[in-house]
């Protein structure tokens, strides 16, 4: 039987990237996939990818950052689609300014970074809360290398706190609701080939280099890469597994 048979599952950032490699596996293994993204072409595409391989799925537009849009979205999907019983917090930016850059930039990376991929997560969460605790949810929550390192690679303060804040969430979260069966972990992928990054590897092959020399696979993964772990966190090969974080980044952290 698929690993996630009767399971709907909803994906934040699903347009794209990681989200969408995930609700492409997810389908592949007999969820009912819920593909949200704050861009409506992108959420659609990834449904069509879905469906076109045989799955079932459904596609919204959803900003994580609007907090009324998502309770409004989980009332939406309970009434249309059905009881959500795994979420996987997906959605995300990376800013690169540090903070000596130029204020108005370092002000506003903090600003968006920490209201998509932290307040974001929060945003949704809350909002179909009822229903993972009403089904024994399973809660993936996207982390980062930076969940526990800054890279000096140009990145941000911003996303750093972010991804900190995310493997923090992940764990008060475990902690409260493991005793009602709910579930939450959480995924830190090393440097995967996506649009999030597509303009350094364009433009700063050097900083590619340093990040491949210190991993010890050689090189950047796939978003595929990705949906093996978060199949396995979702489905119930992963029964004693909660306040996790599972690193598919290459062997970074171990250097
Ligand atoms: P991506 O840029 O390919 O996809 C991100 C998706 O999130 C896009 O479809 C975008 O439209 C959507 N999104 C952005 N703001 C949103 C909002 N306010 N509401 C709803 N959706 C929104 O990026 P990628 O690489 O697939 O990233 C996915 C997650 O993985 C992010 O949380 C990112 O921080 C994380 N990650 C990515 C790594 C990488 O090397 N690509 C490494 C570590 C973590």
């Amino acid at each position: 039987m698929p690993l996630l048979q009767n399971h709907i599952a909803v994906i934040t950032g699903a347009g794209s990237g990681i989200g969408r490699a995930i609700a492409v596996g997810y389908a592949r293994e007999g969820a009912r996939v819920v593909a949200l993204d704050v861009d409506a072409d992108s959420a659609r595409q990834t449904a069509k990818l879905v469906s076109d391989a045989g799955g079932t799925v459904d596609s919204f537009v959803l900003d994580v950052t609007d907090r009324a849009a998502c309770t409004a979205m989980a009332k939406q999907i309970a009434d249309t689609v059905g009881p959500v019983s795994i979420l996987v917090n997906n959605a995300g930016i990376a800013r690169r300014n540090g903070m000596t850059g130029a204020p108005e930039a370092v002000i506003k990376d903090w600003e968006d970074v920490i209201a998509i991929n932290l307040t974001g997560v929060f945003n949704v969460t809350h909002a179909f809360l009822g229903s993972l605790r009403a089904n024994k949810g399973r809660i993936v929550n996207i982390g980062s290398i930076q969940s526990f390192v800054h890279i000096r690679q140009p990145s941000s303060p911003a996303y750093t706190a972010s991804k900190h804040g995310v493997l923090g969430f992940t764990r008060a979260l475990a902690v409260e609701l493991g005793k009602e069966g709910v579930r939450v972990n959480a995924i830190g992928p090393g440097f995967i080939e996506t649009p999030l990054n597509a303009a350094t590897r364009a433009n700063n092959p050097e900083a590619v280099r340093l990040f491949m020399e210190h991993t010890p696979l050689g090189r950047a993964g796939k978003p595929e890469d990705i949906v093996g772990p978060a199949i396995f966190l979702a489905c119930d090969l992963s029964s004693y597994v909660t306040g996790s974080i599972v690193m598919a980044d290459g062997g970074y952290r171990a250097v």
